[in-house]
């Protein structure tokens, strides 16, 4: 078949063009994704709602678009104007993108504790960010909500899109999120679990299902610190702690909130989640960012609570990408900074050993050497064995210093300075490849002087001793 035969042309003319108005119409209509690793020996389907494909990468994006044509509709925000907002970076992209689009300039307020991926995304924008100070009280001055609230008053044609008491902001997941949920699940979905920042989330999608079926459990996921948990479960209002996963918890209940939507809240506290959010990347291929891995966790540890059974469809919401944490989550020093990486040991393999061991450079013998050569490699490079290799280049043993030195002191033996090593090559030798795990390494080095690092051609890549593994490590400490 040649490209002008006129059959082929009519087949891959496509029946109508497909496109969008624009980048708006792309919002929602997010993927279920059964998740696998992580909740192994777990019952029930859980299902993760990944919500950085929306075109802004997050959750956020369902609410921005229509807080501002809800603005137009009732007259407070007029061609030219501002949207100026409070927001931890999420909502500032979903607005951000509708204004774009729209023509308004926006202004948006962070607390100091939000990553800069996020500061410097929202400025890609257009937008102006200004940072206040996370540890003050809501009422302060100079916490972002009240500098929020001034800038408003103080620019004319502006806006406060105020998804803290938004109503719009309920109803955007009233409308999009939980009907979503629903019509992917036909209808099975048991339990519903999310983190709470403005509550937005957890009350719209938690009406919308509640209405459909009263039975299918609501449960909201609190970092330890936040008021949300105890406000739930006592009414009690207790002192907020700062903790580290950003966009959920908080220390007020925002009116967008409805706890009466909510059956059950469960705490998770920043280092559980973190290392969840580094394993749903590593383990589930899942590049989401840190308040997914407290929604993972919650959604684990009430399933095992609850000791839900294989008839249960747990759907969690995962609100945003990893991208937006690259220099947080996914930065081994920030972890290690703030005392979250120290069980972390496990993701160690051995070719990172090898790469920061001082030269970094691998001696071996041949099978062919003379032992006087060889005495004099290890001298010189003050190393006590050494890997043997044959003429291929493949590992066949090591030779050490007591092995050389016994050899020397055998009396029934005529020593010759031609001699090789080759009868003094230990072949019984423990062997790992450059990814082999800590744990592996651990237990082959036990009662041994050394482990050889070997690639898939039996190519010797490495040489571990006890001492370069402890020397790892205390480089880890800080
Ligand atoms: C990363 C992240 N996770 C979760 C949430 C919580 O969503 P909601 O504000 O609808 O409760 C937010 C909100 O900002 C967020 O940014």
């Amino acid at each position: 078949m040649t490209t002008s035969d006129p059959l082929l042309k009519e087949n891959v003319k496509p029946l109508s063009m497909e496109f969008h108005d624009d980048i708006l119409s792309t919002i929602g209509h997010t993927p279920l994704v059964r998740l696998n690793s992580v909740t192994s020996g777990l019952d029930p389907l859980v299902l993760a709602k990944v919500e950085f494909f929306n075109p802004g990468g997050s959750v956020k994006d369902r609410i921005g678009w229509p807080i501002i044509e809800d603005a137009e509709r009732e007259g407070r925000l007029r061609p030219g104007g501002t949207i100026v907002e409070a927001t931890s970076g999420n909502t500032g992209v979903g607005l951000a993108m509708a204004a774009a689009i729209k023509g308004y300039r926006c202004i948006f307020v962070m607390p100091d504790k939000m990553s800069q991926e996020k500061i410097l995304l929202l400025r890609a924008f257009g937008a102006r960010v200004v940072v206040t100070p996370t540890a003050v009280e809501p009422e302060d001055p100079r916490s972002y909500y009240s500098v929020a609230r001034r800038l408003v008053e103080e620019t004319p044609n502006s806006i406060l899109a105020d998804q803290y008491y938004n109503p719009v902001n309920p109803q955007a997941h009233y409308d999009t999120t939980g009907p979503e949920i629903w019509q992917q699940t036909a209808g099975r979905i048991t339990h519903l679990i999310t983190g709470m920042g403005t509550g937005g989330t957890i009350t719209g999608i938690g009406r919308y299902l509640k209405e459909q079926n009263p039975d299918i459990q609501i449960v909201g996921v609190d970092p330890i610190g936040s008021i949300l948990y105890e406000l739930h479960r006592s009414g009690e209002y207790t002192t907020a702690e700062g903790y580290k996963v950003e966009g959920i918890g908080e220390d007020f209940l925002p009116g967008t909130t409805d706890l009466n939507v909510v059956d059950e809240i469960v705490q998770v506290n920043d280092r559980e989640s973190l290392l969840m959010a580094r394993r749903l990347v590593r383990e589930e291929g899942i590049f989401c960012g840190g308040s997914c891995g407290s929604a993972v966790v919650g959604a684990i540890r009430y399933i095992q609570q609850h000791r839900l059974g294989h008839d249960a469809v747990v759907v969690v919401i995962l609100p945003d990408s990893g991208s937006r944490y690259l220099s947080k989550v996914f930065d081994d020093d920030w972890m290690r900074e703030n005392g979250f990486l120290d069980q972390v040991w496990s993701d160690i393999r051995a070719g990172d050993i090898q790469s920061q061991k001082d030269s970094g450079l691998v001696y071996t013998a041949h099978t062919t050497d003379l032992l006087r050569d060889v005495v004099t490699l290890m001298k010189d490079h003050n190393v006590s064995q050494l890997p043997v290799v044959n003429a291929d280049d493949r590992l066949v043993g090591l030779v050490s210093e007591i092995d050389l030195l016994n050899h020397m002191l055998l009396t029934d033996h005529v020593h010759q300075a031609s001699e090789t090593i080759e009868g003094m090559i230990n072949t019984d030798v423990p062997v790992v490849g450059e990814n082999s795990r800590l744990e592996t390494l651990m237990s082959l080095i036990k009662d041994r002087a050394a482990v050889v690092i070997v690639n898939n051609h039996d190519q010797v890549k490495g040489i571990l001793t006890k001492i370069d593994i402890l020397d790892y490590l205390s480089s880890q400490l800080r």
